[in-house]
């Protein structure tokens, strides 16, 4: 535990003196993530948004209000899930990251995975889910097709259920897509749940074995 804590702040320290790609040039804060490091449970978004930018915090604007609410109106706190990003600095004018930028900075996000060993993962929208499955292996074909299923990979030697759902972002304005990310999260907890259930048996059977 302590030094996990130890990884995380040497981590963090690292993407703060972070120059290896451009996007470090307009930042005014990396945004690392933030959240438990012994969940069960992490989102990936796509990269900060101006008030992430100036917070230092993932999913605090617009979005990251709806995305907290999702987690709120199940249940889950956000402090008991671990919530980062694909890129840790802003893109300007909230562009997508270029790959160039994504590559330079996937070496932080395949820390943090390795470090928390998530049972789930979620991604937020078609740019990390594009790059996790990616990382699993899995041909990636569309949003429309792989949002809303559970899937079974292998992510750095990890075994690791991967659920792909829709940006928050892209659900604020529109109502139908709202609904299926709703819906999408009804299923995201409810795995969840029975992954907290199925480990405490495990520990039980592990005790009499
Ligand atoms: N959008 C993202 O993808 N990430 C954030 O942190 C905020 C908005
Ligand atoms: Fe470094 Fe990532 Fe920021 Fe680029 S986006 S400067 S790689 S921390």
């Amino acid at each position: 535990m302590a030094l996990k804590n130890d990884g995380w702040k040497k981590l963090v320290e690292e993407i703060r003196n972070c120059k290896k790609c451009r996007l470090h040039k307009n930042r005014r804060n990396t945004v690392p993530g933030e959240g438990s490091l012994n969940t069960k449970l992490m989102f990936i978004g796509e990269a900060p948004g101006v008030k992430e930018d100036e917070e230092g915090r993932p999913f605090v604007g617009a979005a990251g209000k709806l995305l907290t609410k999702l987690l709120e109106n199940n249940g889950i706190s956000r402090e008991e899930v671990f919530i980062t990003n694909v890129v840790k600095c802003r893109p300007p004018g909230n562009r997508e990251p270029y790959d160039d930028e994504i590559k330079a900075c996937l070496p932080y996000l395949t820390r943090q995975i390795a470090m928390i060993k998530p049972k789930i993962i979620v991604t937020l929208g078609r740019v990390s889910t594009k790059i996790l499955y990616s990382l699993a292996h899995i041909p990636f074909t569309s949003m429309s097709k792989l949002h809303g299923s559970v899937r079974n990979v292998y992510i750095n030697g990890l075994e690791i259920k991967l659920i792909a759902t829709y940006h928050p972002a892209a659900a604020l304005y529109n109502p139908q897509l709202r609904t299926i990310l709703e819906k999408d999260f009804k299923l995201i907890i409810t795995v969840y749940r029975e992954n907290i259930r199925v480990s405490k048996t495990h520990t039980l059977l592990d005790f009499f074995r």
